[in-house]
């Protein structure tokens, strides 16, 4: 090899490199070009949260069974990852999930997964009630909080399990062979969801009766008591304060439809909102949207029941209004930043609290880069409206935060490219798609570099 090779190679190379730096800070984003209306119909897509814990549930089963109506999530394909590694057979066919449990055998679900994704931790109750010993790592924190599990870990103590948590593991075990969980009296010191899950999935094979006071009394609780109740499990109050739980021997098959995705569904009624645009969301359950449809009325959009799984904004002059995130029936907090987009154009003073989760505002200070005008203090947002909001490139935080920045993105002037989409794909299918065919004008940059 010469010197003008040499030289010519280590161009290339460096080209290489170049090359290998910029593709290294490359990321996927969305462009919006907003000030579009918006017409036309969309369909929601199975509840990501449902489908999440009854993902779980399947570990209770002793035989196949079917969910339909999964979304199609990165989530939702973690947790089937979590399921495989502990021995489950998956077969997936468009929006139809099989499952096969019989082989479940390993009692460790796998940190790097469960690092990742909360909803696994779930599957301590399962795998606890069905093999008599579980270890889970602990799920850790996340960007909106620090999401401890004592309230998983003190039921399963109610019900007799014997939990050590050591090297960020919880061990979980029931002393002597063939030993069942019992039933308890569990009193849930706050309506957590996961917790109420969890305990009313370890309780279904328990011998004798679990009583689960103040339980969480979101639609997903109710959804995952349907898919147990139709294995054969004994739940009755699913979706009240009280949920009793008569222990059964065995689970068996089962084939079940998973429910609408309401924060999918409000997200979509937000962006009418937003952009002032009549829009209609079918294959919902507006019953689970009653508080959301209560504060779109009070910022001034009409939201229409067509039927009993359609909606459709009448959008008008939107006003401010105070919101405060609760447990359900109260406001979601998953829909907290959605409507935060929607109260920076609306026309006066609004006070969002968020009472769920410690550090779910992060959101503002990106609305803020879009001329939103947003003070915070403390776990409260006081947002006085502007007339509108200007496009600029902006971070998503977390999942639903990316949504409120594509809702602001739509209804702004100008361009909006929204990075950090990692977060939106967990919990949106088709987001992009589903808006182009609502006419916004979005797409998908795959390597942007910002
Ligand atoms: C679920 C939803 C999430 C939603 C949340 C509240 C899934 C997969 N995720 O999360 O989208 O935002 O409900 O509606 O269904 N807490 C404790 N100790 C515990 C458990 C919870 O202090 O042992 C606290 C949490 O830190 C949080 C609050 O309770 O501040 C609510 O959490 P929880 O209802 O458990 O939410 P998740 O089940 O994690």
């Amino acid at each position: 090899m010469d010197l003008e090779d040499k030289t010519i190679n280590t161009s290339t190379q460096m080209k290489q490199v170049e090359a290998n730096v910029v593709n290294s800070t490359a990321q996927p984003a969305l462009e919006i070009i907003g000030g579009k209306n918006l017409t036309g119909e969309v369909k929601i897509s199975g509840a990501k949260n449902s489908a999440l814990a009854i993902m779980a549930g399947t570990l209770l089963c002793d035989d196949d069974c079917r969910l339909s109506n999964m979304p199609n999530l990165v989530d939702i394909n973690m947790m089937g990852q979590v399921l495989t590694s502990l021995g489950v057979k998956i077969k997936k066919s468009g929006s139809v999930w099989e499952f096969n449990p019989r082989d479940l055998k390993a009692v460790k679900a796998p940190y790097e997964l469960v690092s990742q994704l909360r909803a696994s931790f779930f599957v301590i109750g399962p795998i606890l009630t069905r093999l008599g010993v579980a270890h889970v790592p602990l799920p850790g924190g996340c960007s909106i909080g620090s999401r401890p599990v004592e309230l998983h870990v003190r039921g399963l103590q109610a019900m007799g399990a014997h939990v050590v948590i050591e090297h960020g593991v919880v061990n979980a075990s029931l002393q002597g062979r063939n030993q069942r969980l019992q039933g308890a009296k569990i009193f849930l010191d706050y309506p957590s969801v996961g917790a109420t899950e969890t305990i009313m999935m370890a309780a279904t094979l328990a011998e004798g009766e679990t009583i689960i006071e103040n339980a969480a009394k979101e639609p997903e609780i109710v959804d995952l008591a349907d898919f147990c109740n139709s294995m054969g499990a004994k739940i009755v109050g699913a979706g009240t304060d009280t949920i009793i739980i008569q222990g059964v021997n065995r689970l068996g098959t089962t084939d079940h439809d998973i429910i609408p995705d309401r924060i999918e569904a409000a997200t979509f009624l937000a962006a009418g909102a937003i952009t002032h645009s009549e829009i209609i969301v079918t294959s919902i359950n507006p019953e689970h949207l009653i508080s959301a449809i209560a504060k779109f009325e009070e910022i001034g959009c009409k939201v229409q029941k067509e039927d009993e799984f359609t909606l459709r904004t009448l959008p008008g002059q939107l006003k401010g209004s105070d919101i405060e995130t609760l447990p359900y029936p109260g406001f979601p907090t998953d829909m907290q930043a959605q409507f935060m987009a929607l109260l920076t154009v609306s026309e006066g003073n609004s006070v969002v609290t968020e009472t769920v989760f410690e550090n779910r505002l992060r959101h503002v200070a990106e609305l803020q880069r879009m001329g939103a005008n947003i003070k915070v203090k403390g776990n409260c947002a006081v947002i006085a409206g502007v007339p509108f909001l200007t496009g600029a490139p902006v971070m998503a935080t977390d999942l639903r935060a990316s949504a409120a920045l594509v809702l602001a993105g739509l209804a702004a002037r100008g361009t909006t490219i929204v990075q950090g989409l990692h977060h939106l794909d967990r919990g949106y299918q088709d987001l992009e798609a589903k808006f182009q065919s609502l006419g916004a004008d979005i797409k998908r940059l795959p390597n942007y570099q910002g």
